[in-house]
C-alpha cells in the first residue's frame, strides 16, 4: 500500500474508535483534537514499520492508533503547559474550552491509548505495553525537564539534547518499534529501529525549534515565537548564548529574564540576535546531522535496500518540512 492508502485507512479507523461516545464534553474535545489536520507522522512510522517488515498494515492499526491517540494526549497537557492559543491553525483545546476540560479529556486520551493495545495477545501485547510505559514515562521526565530549563539560566546543548530526546525522540523511536513488534521483527533489528527513530527525533524537534521562530503561523499551525515568549531553552537559543559576544550574550539573557517587555517587542528583538548569529543556519545543518545519524542506524535494521531507499526519502522529507 503507498502512504496515501495507509493514511486513508489510518484516518477510517481512529474516527471509529471515536464515534458515539458520551458526555459530549469530554469526546468533544477529543474529537476535536484527533480530528484536527495532525501530519499523522508517528502512526504512518508504526504502518510503515510493519509493512517494511512483511505485515499486513491493518494488524498494526490499533498500535498505531494508540501512538497517536497517546501523542495528542501530550499536546492537550502541553498546550496548558506552555500557554499556547493555537495548535493546527486552530484554537487549542484549553483556549476553546477550558483548562479541566484540557486535562480530563486528554487523562482519557493517555488511557484510550493503553486500550488500543487490547487488540493484541500474549507477548505482542506485552511488549507493546511494556515500552508504552516506559515511552510514557520518559516523555514526561522530558516535558519536566523543558519546564525546569525555563527557569534554569545555565542549560547546556547536551542537557538539551537529552531534554529532546526524551520529550520528542524515543516517541519515533517507540512508533517504529511496534510496527516491528507485530511484525515480530529480531531483537537486533528493533534495537536499530529504535535508534533510526530516535536520531530523526532529535532532528524532528529542533525542526520544531526552527519553525517555532522562522516558520510561518499558516502552515505551521502554531503561533510564531510562542518558544520565545516561554522563554524555552531552545536549540536557537542556546546556539546563540554560545556564538554571541560577551555583550550580546548579555543582552539575550537580560531579554529572556524581562517580563514587562511587549510580546512583538522581544519576539524581534530575540529574533534579531538569533539571526546575527546564525543560529537558523546552525539549526539546519545539526537537523542534517542528526538526520544522517538516523540514516546510519538504518543500515542495520535489516530491511531490504529498497525499503532502506523508502525510508531515506522518508527521512528527507521530514527535514524539508514546514509544518
Ligand atoms: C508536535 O508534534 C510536538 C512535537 C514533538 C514537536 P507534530 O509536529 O508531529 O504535531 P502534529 O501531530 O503533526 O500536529
Ligand atoms: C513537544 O514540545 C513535546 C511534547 C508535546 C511532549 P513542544 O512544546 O515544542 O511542542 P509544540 O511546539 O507545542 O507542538
Ligand atoms: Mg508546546
Ligand atoms: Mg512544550
Ligand atoms: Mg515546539
Amino acid at each position: 500500500m503507498d502512504i496515501q492508502e495507509i493514511k486513508a485507512n489510518f484516518e477510517k479507523y481512529l474516527h471509529r474508535q471515536l464515534d458515539h461516545k458520551h458526555p459530549e464534553n469530554l469526546y468533544k474535545p477529543i474529537q476535536y483534537t484527533l480530528e484536527n489536520g495532525g501530519k499523522r507522522i508517528r502512526p504512518l512510522l508504526v504502518l510503515l514499520s510493519a509493512q517494511s517488515f512483511g505485515t499486513d498494515i491493518l494488524k498494526a492499526l490499533p498500535a498505531a492508533a494508540a501512538i497517536e491517540i497517546f501523542h495528542n494526549f501530550t499536546l492537550l497537557h502541553d498546550d496548558i503547559m506552555d500557554a499556547a492559543p493555537l495548535r493546527r491553525g486552530q484554537p487549542t483545546v484549553h483556549k476553546k474550552w477550558n483548562e479541566n476540560t484540557a486535562i480530563l479529556s486528554g487523562d482519557t486520551m493517555l488511557v484510550m491509548a493503553y486500550k488500543m493495545l487490547e487488540a493484541y495477545d500474549g507477548s505482542a501485547y506485552k511488549q507493546l505495553n511494556m515500552l508504552l510505559n516506559k515511552t510514557a514515562i520518559e516523555v514526561c521526565e522530558g516535558q519536566q525537564m523543558d519546564m525546569d530549563f525555563e527557569k534554569r539560566s545555565i542549560v547546556s546543548i547536551e542537557d538539551y539534547i537529552e531534554m529532546i530526546r526524551l520529550k520528542t525522540a524515543v516517541l519515533l523511536g517507540t512508533a517504529l518499534k511496534f510496527g516491528g513488534i507485530i511484525a515480530q521483527a529480531a531483537t537486533e533489528h528493533l534495537t536499530a529501529l529504535g535508534r533510526f527513530g530516535e536520531q530523526l527525533g532529535l532532528a524532528f524537534q529542533i525542526q520544531d525549534d526552527y519553525l517555532d521562530s522562522f516558520g510561518h503561523a499558516e502552515t505551521f499551525g502554531k503561533r510564531i515565537g510562542g518558544d520565545i515568549l516561554d522563554r524555552k531553552k531552545t536549540f536557537l537559543y542556546l546556539t546563540t548564548l554560545k556564538q554571541a559576544t560577551n555583550a550580546d550574550r548579555e543582552t539575550l539573557i537580560r531579554l529572556y529574564h524581562h517580563n514587562d517587555v511587549p510580546d512583538e517587542t522581544l519576539i524581534h528583538a530575540v529574533m534579531a540576535l538569533f539571526t546575527r548569529y546564525k543560529a537558523d543556519q546552525i539549526a539546519q545543518k545539526a537537523i542534517q546531522t542528526y538526520t544522517s545519524e538516523a540514516l546510519t542506524a538504518l543500515e542495520a535494521t535489516g530491511l531490504s535496500a529498497n525499503q532502506k531507499t523508502f525510508w531515506q526519502q522518508f527521512a528527507a522529507g521530514l527535514m524539508r518540512r514546514t509544518s
